[in-house]
């Protein structure tokens, strides 16, 4: 018997067939087995570890775990940074008003709508600041993007975790339900990471009109440009009518900017002026990182090249997992999250030998590695590494 024969055979064997995942088939019917654990750690994004956690990574040949964008940044945006250094020995007011404008002009919201932060890790701290501290529960996806919660949790707040339908989707029918006066927040991260599963656009919309007439609703939209864009799959344009919805956007994705930090959130004038009492009000962004943020965002080209590099990363990432009997989660983002074989820290720490960097969840009796896009030469080096493990 062949290694492929034997995963395959695992596969059959597992609940994934049984729920119907296989060849990424949505399930037939039934929730999710609510039995979730996620280590601590792997509620933490990269640059909330600690140095001795940071000290503990060894050097990667492959860095597939924090989901960052190797095809990036956009010429213009680097030139952009080189243009703002003379200058950047001043505050940047100028180019702080210059993105808050443009953002504005996009997003078809006024400025006073805007907050702009150091990565969306900054805003996401403010708003479970603002609503961690009304203590009650945030409604969230389990599993989901945990910064917000788990930073909401140190304030006051709990949990009110909803597990995933059997497509590995939010259920947004159980979390409309789950909402009462106790709900602090309602948490959506669209596209779900990790499971890389986006929801239908305009269900997504009568639930968050609905829902925010109640209670606020956080839309999460890191991934928004691998998933259509903002103008086709955004929930900004609920803004214009009124809908008490906050949208996070991050430039670390597909605008490539992990390193130079720069992320914003729209919401109505009210709620912007609530989560900047707990916010440093765009104070902690850079000149340089602001100047090649407003180049990126006008960049056009330049986001159809990015996005088109993660879905020829995703194909060829289908492919050797089709190959050696993985199924997988189909992705609308720049990860993909599949079931493995094996216990996911023996499996994380046997990549980890080979220099190889991924996360890995468990849920659904099932462990998962999420693997992130990267140049196809990064990504045969875990095929390699997949390749050679024991059938
Ligand atoms: C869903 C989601 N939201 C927010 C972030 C935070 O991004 P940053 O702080 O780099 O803007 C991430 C990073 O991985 C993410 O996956």
């Amino acid at each position: 018997m062949n290694s492929k024969f034997n995963r395959r055979n695992w596969l059959k064997s597992s609940s994934l067939l049984a729920t119907g995942l296989f060849a990424g088939i949505p399930a037939i019917a039934g929730k999710r087995n609510p039995q979730i654990s996620i280590p601590e750690f792997e509620f933490l994004s990269e640059h909330e570890l600690t140095r001795k956690e940071l000290k503990d990574l060894p050097p990667l040949k492959a860095r597939l775990l924090s989901n960052e964008n190797a095809f990036g940044p956009s010429e213009k945006a680097k030139q952009a940074i080189i243009d703002a250094i003379n200058d950047s020995f001043m505050y940047p007011r100028d180019a702080r008003e210059e993105f808050t404008q443009l953002i504005a002009e996009k997003e078809g919201v006024s400025p006073d709508q805007v907050i702009l932060g150091a990565g969306s890790t900054e805003l996401l701290m403010a708003a479970s600041l603002y609503y961690g501290l009304k203590g009650g529960k945030i409604i969230s996806g389990d599993p989901s993007y945990m910064s917000l919660v788990r930073m909401s949790g140190s304030y006051g707040a709990d949990w009110d975790k909803v597990p995933l339908t059997s497509d590995y989707k939010l259920d947004l029918e159980e979390m409309e339900k789950r909402v009462s006066d106790d709900t602090s927040l309602v948490y959506i991260c669209n596209p779900n990471n990790p499971t890389g599963t986006s929801l239908d656009t305009e269900k997504l919309k009568d639930f968050c009109k609905t829902v925010s007439k109640k209670k606020p609703v956080f839309v999460d939209e890191a991934y928004i440009d691998y998933a259509g864009g903002i103008e086709a799959k955004g929930m900004g344009s609920l803004l214009k009518e009124g809908y008490d919805v906050i949208i996070a956007r991050t430039f670390s994705k597909a605008h490539a900017f992990a390193g130079l930090r720069i992320g914003y959130c729209i919401a109505l004038p009210e709620t912007i002026e609530n989560i900047k009492k707990y916010s440093t009000r765009g104070g902690t962004t850079s000149a340089t990182s602001l100047c090649g943020a407003i180049a990126s965002f006008q960049d056009d080209e330049y986001m159809k090249y990015t996005v088109a590099k993660n879905a020829e990363a995703k194909e060829y990432t289908y492919g050797f997992l089709k190959d050696l009997g993985y199924d997988y989660i189909p992705s609308d983002t720049s990860f993909i999250l599949f079931p493995i074989p094996m216990e996911g820290e023996k499996f994380r720490q046997k990549m980890l030998e080979q220099g190889i960097g991924i996360k890995v969840w468990e849920f659904d009796n099932q462990h998962w590695c999420r693997v992130s896009m990267h140049k196809i030469e990064k990504l045969k080096i875990f095929e390699a590494a997949l390749r050679e493990l024991p059938g």
